[in-house]
């Protein structure tokens, strides 16, 4: 794996030599659950807008990664050495003109893990996963600014706008979402 050098709260810190595995979930172990809720709540406590507000607690993390698993749901997670360092989910549309659709979602990589590529690698996985099930158009949004837009674009993301005071951050100010899709072929698609 290639280096990579992590710049945080005046860090810097020199990160080599691991090896990242992608993997699909059929369920949700219970270390594997508290794995990923340590890093829904990590990502919370260091300021992303991923649907709670600080502080985010054990319990309410658990909650939500046992709402997630539900059959038209499609969970990777990145590993580390066995441990959970990221995640990204696919919700398959399932009325019966959006068949073909799906949304990205819960894009996450543990903060003391992040500028490696692990994000690209699980939105590359993601999509492999998309084409498997044959929805060829993805949706996602995003907070007005995040670095997750860069991410988006640079993987050929289109934005379609944005959505002003769509949320509230913890410090209950109101932030706007950006929102795109991404044909992934777009002949069948049209
Ligand atoms: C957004 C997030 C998933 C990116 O994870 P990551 O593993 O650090 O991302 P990658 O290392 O794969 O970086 C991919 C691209 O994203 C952009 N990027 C990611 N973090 C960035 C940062 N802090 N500053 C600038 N660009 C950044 C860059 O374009 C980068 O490409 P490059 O390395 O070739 O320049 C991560 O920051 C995160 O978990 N944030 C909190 C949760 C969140 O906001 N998720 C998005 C919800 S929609």
């Amino acid at each position: 794996m290639p280096s990579a050098q992590r710049h945080k709260r005046g860090q810097t810190v020199r990160l080599t030599n691991v090896d990242v595995v992608i993997r699909e979930l059929a369920g949700l172990d219970p270390p594997i659950l508290d794995q990923l809720a340590s890093i829904v709540i990590d990502c919370v406590a260091d300021g992303a807008s991923i649907g709670f507000v600080a502080p985010l607690l054990p319990p309410e993390a658990r909650e939500f990664w046992r709402s997630v698993e539900t059959p038209s749901v499609r969970l990777l997670i990145a590993e580390v050495e066995g441990t959970v360092v990221g995640t990204v989910h696919l919700q398959l549309a399932t009325r019966a003109n959006g068949l073909h659709r799906a949304e990205v979602a819960k894009l996450l990589v543990a903060p003391m893990m992040q500028r490696r590529g692990i994000a690209r690698r699980l939105m590359n996985a993601i999509e492999s996963v998309a084409r498997r099930e044959g929805r060829c158009l993805l949706v996602l949004d995003t907070r007005e600014g995040d670095p997750s837009n860069l991410l988006y674009q640079s993987m050929a993301y289109v934005e379609v706008g944005r959505v002003p005071r769509y949320v509230r951050s913890s410090e209950r100010v109101f932030e706007a979402t950006v929102i795109y899709y991404k044909d992934l072929d777009p002949v069948l698609a049209s």
